[in-house]
């Protein structure tokens, strides 16, 4: 990145203003329909109508702008001192040194800011406030959320996402479900997302028009104050048509999900859009001959202007004044909607999802209009059928294909607290630096018609604790129009070398890979070498006593040599240690396999826990699966499985050289436990297994086919709370079955997956009461634990294990709405609270991507950890 200290004005414009004229008819009869005919004839006339719409509203001169028409008056300016600050400019290679004064809901200058500004500020209304060098980037901006539409926690009153009622339904609108109450706006506030486009779900091939909305609370608290520059046609449709036009936002979706409302094939789904664009063209056909007629003062045929409330917004698609954003997955779906925008000659904003368009880079290019920006996850792929060719690859293998990438949430699926984490991952996967930051705050306000005011340093800032692309960048403080957004921000501090930014490895051959084998390149076990040396390892930890003990570290400054490690038929025979004599002799130099760790580390294979890895391979294909377990609470149970004293193994059901095991153990996962697949209370018996193993027969395949005893518990269940409990009271005490494997004798552990903090305190007075009647010790844990934290003494006391999953917690549910959400907003985790509480805890994952995925989770919280006892 280019670091320059220099004056910026802000927002010089680096487009053209206004390419849209209005011509005022002279005639005095209908001055508005005049109007209105006019400027629908010089977009009529002049297709594509993408080209003569400009993403800067008329009017809109960020160069005189003085205030924010959102400007909340009484709100401080803010003068942020001292900021590496990251413009977007310049590709998102600009990075400028200085400060930065916010004031009146717009960012008036940055990098060093003129004495005449800063004189004209009242210093009463003045805070200030010193960055210490710390990055300062755009707010981030989120170009695929359902924040408020579908609430947090999750309830049945506030479930607004997809509406069943039809799949062509371009008249619904996200606005009318946003929950203003949602408690993911203060949570993503502190990971430094301030904007966020809200589409309606993907149950539907039109689900409707979506919203671009900030996500700070205003004065008036309704669902409308957040949105930006809200459309005219919002409320009514008689709205002066000479106003100018403001951007409209819409949904389209194709693929699997759709099929939702009734059971659609891609043929229906094909056909069911050119049905609906049809009739959007015979309006529009309709109304441009009318206005032809009114232009050539053929009044006698005028006749009515035609118009339909439901299909005004399709209408606005085909003149190009919708941005619209289209969940689209696969090379036949991509297909599908080139020759659709070909057909009625509208242009796409955004691609969503698109697991494979890093495939068809050359299809996409084809879309009416250009290549849409393409918005992706980092790493959630290969649930469903049309996601398993996905690839942490695509990113980047899009960025050399001149695509612009988005990282977006589809926050809940990922908790947008973390966008800057997906950004950060395809970062790491390879997608430039520029780039990866680019795809969370200039590229998708772009995309949005918005980069005239977000997306770059205009309006929304964040400052950060480290360069903004380490693993676990936090917000000291995120700012939404000129009002910081977090009360008291908790700042950690953090070694210098997370100022930045971090080394990647090199992945080029692997993305090669990916495209040569279309998203699916070969995973399986390579042979084992007979002896590999590593070279130049800075750390080697060891299990000694169930202890991870550090064989050797060498200091990070320090100029000794690195050590080395011999590792010959897969056991390790030789250590050398700087000074050390050499594991090298004569006899073994030339078999040898050597891998230059270039000061890299060497540790015991890690563990995954929480999915269903090894059971599942497509979560959503129920044929590649090994099916969920009976539950009693939910129907009785065959005689032939052994009623309820039965017990399901999940080693029976295991399968192994899935591509998410494969893929976790390329990452050093090299074992899992897996329960059952349960949904209720019933899981069964988990089993713990080798990763890399091709088959349950193999040596080591499988490590322990008893692993734990699995319940879960919580208030969505088939039956009451107090009957969950009450059926494991007498499974613990009645069952032979359960006696025999479980628990009292304290033998094999009993795992409940419990979230609610309620719910664990009811198991650890059940834990004493079976204790006192038996007389034994139950050996017990919980799983999934989001509120554990507040029992952290006693679950410590009780000596109950915790496994939290996931490892940063969301208030997904009422039963894991209690969550110590960590910095900026509270100084601990559940992680800090259960380890000062002498909790023994472990992490665990929620999907199966993710299992790849935990040494990234682990190290996000452990510098904070590092005060604790045990780490
Ligand atoms: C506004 O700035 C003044 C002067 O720095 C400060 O005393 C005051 O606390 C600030 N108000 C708020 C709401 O931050
Ligand atoms: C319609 O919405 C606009 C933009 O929010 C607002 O300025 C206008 O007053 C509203 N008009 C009515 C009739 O509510
Ligand atoms: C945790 O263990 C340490 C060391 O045994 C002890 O000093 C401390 O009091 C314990 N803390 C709690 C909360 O039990």
């Amino acid at each position: 990145m280019d670091v320059k200290r220099s004056y910026m004005t802000i927002g010089r414009a680096n487009r053209e203003e206004n390419s849209f004229s209005y011509r005022h008819g002279k005639l005095v009869v209908f001055p508005l329909l005049i109007i209105f005919c006019s400027l629908l004839i010089s977009i009529a006339l002049g297709f594509p109508e993408v080209s003569r719409l400009n993403d800067v509203p008329q009017g809109f001169d960020a160069r005189l702008r003085a205030t924010s028409e959102r400007y909340e008056p009484g709100t401080n300016a803010t003068l942020v001192q001292n900021a590496k600050i990251w413009t977007g400019s310049d590709h998102g290679k600009q990075v400028i040194h200085g400060d930065l004064l916010l004031h009146q809901g717009i960012i008036k200058a940055f990098g060093d800011i003129p004495k005449h500004i800063l004189d004209g500020i009242d210093k009463d209304q003045l805070t200030v406030l010193d960055a210490k060098g710390a990055w300062v980037t755009p707010g981030l901006v989120d170009l695929h959320s359902h924040i408020g539409v579908g609430s947090s926690p999750q309830l049945r009153g506030a479930a607004d996402t997809n509406s069943l009622h039809g799949t062509i339904q371009p008249w619904l609108r996200s606005l009318d479900g946003l929950n203003t109450h949602d408690e993911s706006y203060r949570l993503s506030i502190a990971g430094g997302v301030t904007t966020a486009q809200i589409l309606p779900g993907s149950a539907n091939n039109i689900g409707g028009q979506a919203f671009v909305i900030k996500l700070r609370s205003t004065l008036e608290r309704s669902a409308i104050s957040k949105v930006i520059e809200p459309p005219h046609t919002l409320n009514g449709t008689t709205f002066a048509q000479s106003t100018p036009p403001r951007w409209r936002h819409m949904k389209h979706a194709c693929g699997e999900n759709p099929s939702r409302v009734y059971s659609a094939t891609r043929m229906d789904s094909i056909w069911a859009f050119r049905q609906a664009y049809n009739e959007a063209r015979k309006i529009r056909d309709a109304q441009n001959a009318y206005c032809t007629r009114a232009k050539d003062g053929d009044w006698e045929k005028l006749g009515e202007w035609p118009e339909d409330l439901k299909w005004e917004a399709l209408v606005d698609v085909l003149r190009g004044r919708v941005k619209l954003a289209v969940h689209c997955y696969e090379p036949v779906d991509f297909d599908g909607i080139v020759r659709l925008t070909n057909e009625f000659e509208f242009p796409v904003a955004s691609f969503h999802h698109a697991g494979s368009a890093y495939l068809v880079p050359d299809l996409l290019k084809k879309v009416y209009g250009g290549a849409p920006a393409v918005a992706l996850f980092a790493s959630n792929f290969r649930k469903k059928r049309e996601a398993y060719r996905g690839s942490e690859f695509g990113p980047r293998i899009l960025a050399d294909n001149n695509i612009r990438v988005v990282m977006k949430s589809d926050h809940p699926v990922i908790n947008s607290r973390y966008l800057l984490n997906e950004a950060a991952l395809a970062f790491y996967y390879g997608l430039p630096a520029n780039l990866a930051l680019s795809s969370v705050t200039t590229v998708p306000a772009q995309a949005a018609g918005f980069d005239h005011r977000i997306g770059h340093i205009k309006e929304d800032i964040v400052v950060w604790d480290s360069h903004p692309l380490t693993l676990g960048a936090t917000p000291v403080q995120s700012f939404i129009d000129g009002i910081p957004q977090i009360e008291r921000p908790v700042v950690s501090l953090k070694p210098d070398s997370f100022q930045e930014l971090p080394q990647t490895p090199n992945f080029d051959k692997e993305a090669a890979e990916t495209v040569e084998y279309e998203g699916l390149p070969p995973l399986a076990t390579r042979h084992e070498e007979e002896e590999v040396l590593f070279t130049n390892v800075r750390n080697f930890w060891v299990i000694e006593d169930e202890e991870i003990v550090d064989s050797f570290s060498v200091g990070q400054s320090t100029r000794r040599s690195l050590g080395s490690v011999l590792v010959q038929k897969g056991k390790v025979t030789c250590v050398q240690n700087a000074g050390q004599p050499s594991c090298i002799n004569q006899e073994n130099t030339d078999s040898m396999k050597r891998i230059d760790l270039e000061g890299g580390s060497l540790a015991p294979g890690l563990t995954t826990f929480g999915s269903a890895i090894g059971t599942d391979e497509i979560r959503l294909e129920p044929s590649t699966n090994d099916g969920p377990v009976f539950d009693p609470l939910q129907g009785p149970i065959p005689k032939i499985i052994g009623e309820d004293g039965f017990l399901i193994r999940a080693v029976d059901g295991l399968q192994f050289e899935g591509r998410n095991m494969l893929l976790a153990y390329r990452a050093g996962v090299t074992t899992a436990v897996t329960p059952p697949t349960g949904y209720g209370f019933a899981k069964g018996i988990s089993a713990a297994f080798h990763t890399g193993a091709t088959n349950a027969l193999e040596k080591g395949a499988i490590i322990q086919e008893i692993a734990a005893f699995h319940v879960g518990i919580n208030k969505a269940g088939a039956a009451s709370v107090s009957t969950q409990i009450a059926a494991l009271r007498n499974l613990l005490l009645s069952s032979a079955v359960i006696a025999h494997v479980a628990s009292v004798q304290g033998e094999i552990p009993i795992v409940v997956h419990v979230e609610n903090a309620d719910i664990m305190a009811t198991l650890l007075r059940l834990k004493d009461e079976i204790e006192a009647q038996t007389g034994g010790k139950l050996r017990l844990s919980f799983a999934g634990a989001a509120e554990a934290w507040r029992l952290a003494l006693a679950i410590g006391k009780a000596d109950v294990g915790v496994i939290l999953t996931p490892s940063r917690s969301f208030p997904a549910t009422w039963d894991q709405r209690r969550i110590l959400p960590g910095p900026p907003l509270t100084y601990d985790t559940p992680l800090t609270v259960l380890f000062k509480n002498n909790v023994t805890v472990a992490i665990g994952s929620e999907n199966e991507y993710d299992a790849r995925n935990i040494r990234f989770d682990l190290a996000w919280r452990l510098w904070i950890l590092s005060g604790c006892p045990g780490i």
